[in-house]
């Protein structure tokens, strides 16, 4: 995909669709695109007059034009003024490609949003998220691709302000990263498992390493073992595809702070002994949606060459049934020492993570650590479909977090960590028991990862058991397919 940014007035750009929006509660003043409407002796206001035009969100009207300049005009109402957001902004750049790409044109152009309330950087970033995200498919599988011969190619940002250009492209290059980013994520978490392996996910992972110049270490069932990693591999031990745990690291401000990130690396959990009911199975292909976010974030980053180091721990493993398998009731050693008294064997995501948070702050001291896992179906029970659990130990980090997911429209909630929930997870046999019984799922799994974090640690956990493969059409770029 080709981003220009192009000095120009409105009537005087030349594609195939420019992109216009209009709020509902300000339609009399028609502010930036007055001038277009004078060359198109009034159509626009006569339109809005008539009510054909009435700047509803989602309102979507297209006007073919026989000017030298836009071929088409595609109005997109943005809803009232106090409801705007760069989240709008990405919604309206999706539904534009999208409808590009169904009357196969290659290119479009939008306008700069500059009479608007954002950036021309965030702007710029939001628009290509849009567009990138939004046009989103998984379709390597299929042998036959739809519109294969003509696909939209160029976007275009019109603005008539020469000293936005830098901006508006710094912020294009971001949303290009963003979104390629986001998108390989989403490829990964939409693999079936036949493909994606925990062997092969690592294959990945070497291959981000290699393009983004970062340093890696790929742990095999061995060296687990040597950590005493007993809790992950207990899991892994009832598969044939042998575990992995991934390591990276990118150092973007030596002596500077470290963020940790920990993701959830199931590439199929069917359960185990406690085996799951065959439509709960079907989509578990993608219960290594935390491990798939981790490293598109480390691709972002490093792509970024953002002025802090990270370092990534993604173990990876299969949850099946044979006679290696973990059985209910087990109780497993952790690498931290503490015993673990298994309940059910579906619980297999908070034993990854266990080992994994104490990997990464033995060896790496985060400052902040963060853990992201498609862990229960209990936040989908709290929280509905379309927002992200959250759960952490400390304010400020939360409250930075909330903002950054209002920013990029990934939305999260809090859930508390009251002590009183800890009680559920006590064992008669062991340190700790892993489930905590039926109520409060979501904090009790958080209560369990808990147990592993050491004092003072900064941490955040992310339960995305729903937000990994969003049904609801929120935003046309949410949707995964
Ligand atoms: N991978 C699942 C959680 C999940 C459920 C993700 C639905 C996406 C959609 C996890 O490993 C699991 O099975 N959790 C159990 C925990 C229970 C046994 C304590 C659950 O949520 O039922
Ligand atoms: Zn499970
Ligand atoms: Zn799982």
């Amino acid at each position: 995909m080709n981003v220009q940014i192009v000095s120009k007035a409105l009537h005087e750009a030349e594609t195939e669709i420019l992109v216009l929006t209009l709020f509902e509660d300000t339609l009399h003043n028609l502010g930036y695109l007055s001038e277009l409407d004078q060359k198109l002796s009034g159509k626009l206001s006569r339109m809005i007059e008539s009510k054909e035009i009435k700047g509803k969100y989602r309102e979507f009207t297209v006007l073919h034009l026989d000017s030298p300049g836009p071929k088409r005009l595609l109005v997109m109402g943005l809803g009232k003024q106090k409801d705007f957001s760069i989240d709008r902004i990405r919604s309206i750049a999706a539904n534009s490609s999208r409808y590009a790409r169904r009357i196969q044109v290659s290119e479009i152009a939008i306008h700069d949003f500059s009479e608007y309330a954002v950036s021309p950087h965030d702007c710029s970033l939001a628009l290509i998220e849009g567009v990138l995200m939004g046009m989103y498919r998984f379709d390597k599988y299929k042998s036959q691709k739809k519109n294969p011969e003509k696909k939209l190619q160029n976007i275009k940002i019109i603005t008539s302000k020469n000293a936005q250009v830098d901006a508006l492209r710094l912020g294009a290059e971001k949303g290009k990263n963003l979104a390629e980013s986001t998108n390989f994520a989403r490829d990964l978490v939409n693999e079936p498992a036949n493909y994606l392996t925990p062997v092969r996910f690592a294959e990945y992972a070497q291959e981000v390493a290699k393009t983004e110049e970062i340093d890696i270490q790929v742990l095999g069932p061995e060296e687990i073992e040597r950590e005493g990693m007993g809790a992950f591999l207990a899991v892994a031990r009832g598969s044939e595809q042998p575990p992995r745990l991934v390591v990276m690291r990118y150092q973007g401000n030596p002596g500077g702070k470290t963020l940790g990130i920990v993701g959830k690396g199931v590439t199929f959990d069917s359960g185990g002994y406690d085996i799951k009911p065959s439509d709960s199975m079907l989509r578990m292909y993608s219960d290594m949606a935390g491990a798939a976010a981790t490293l598109g974030a480390v691709r972002a980053i490093a792509r970024e060459k953002l002025a802090l180091n990270l370092v990534a721990v993604m173990p990876l493993a299969e949850n099946l049934i044979s006679g290696k398998a973990y059985k209910p009731s087990d109780i497993l050693t952790s690498m931290s020492g503490k015993t673990i008294e298994m309940l059910n064997t579906d619980a297999e995501g908070r034993l990854l993570l266990a080992d994994s948070l104490t990997y990464i702050q033995k060896y790496h001291h985060p400052d902040i650590l963060i853990d992201i896992a498609t862990l229960t179906g209990a936040a989908i029970v709290a929280l509905g479909r379309t927002v992200s659990v959250a759960l952490s130990n400390d304010d400020d980090l939360y409250s930075q977090f909330f903002k950054a997911g209002e920013y990029t429209g990934e939305r999260v909630w809090r859930l508390p960590l009251y002590e009183e929930f800890r009680s559920q997870l006590i064992s008669d046999v062991a340190d700790i028991e892993s489930v905590g019984g039926s109520s409060g799922g979501t904090i009790t799994a958080a209560m369990f990862l808990n147990e592993f974090i050491e004092p003072g640690q900064a941490w955040l956990h992310l339960d995305i058991a729903v937000t990994a493969m969003m049904q609801e059409d929120i935003a046309r770029y949410v949707k995964s397919a």
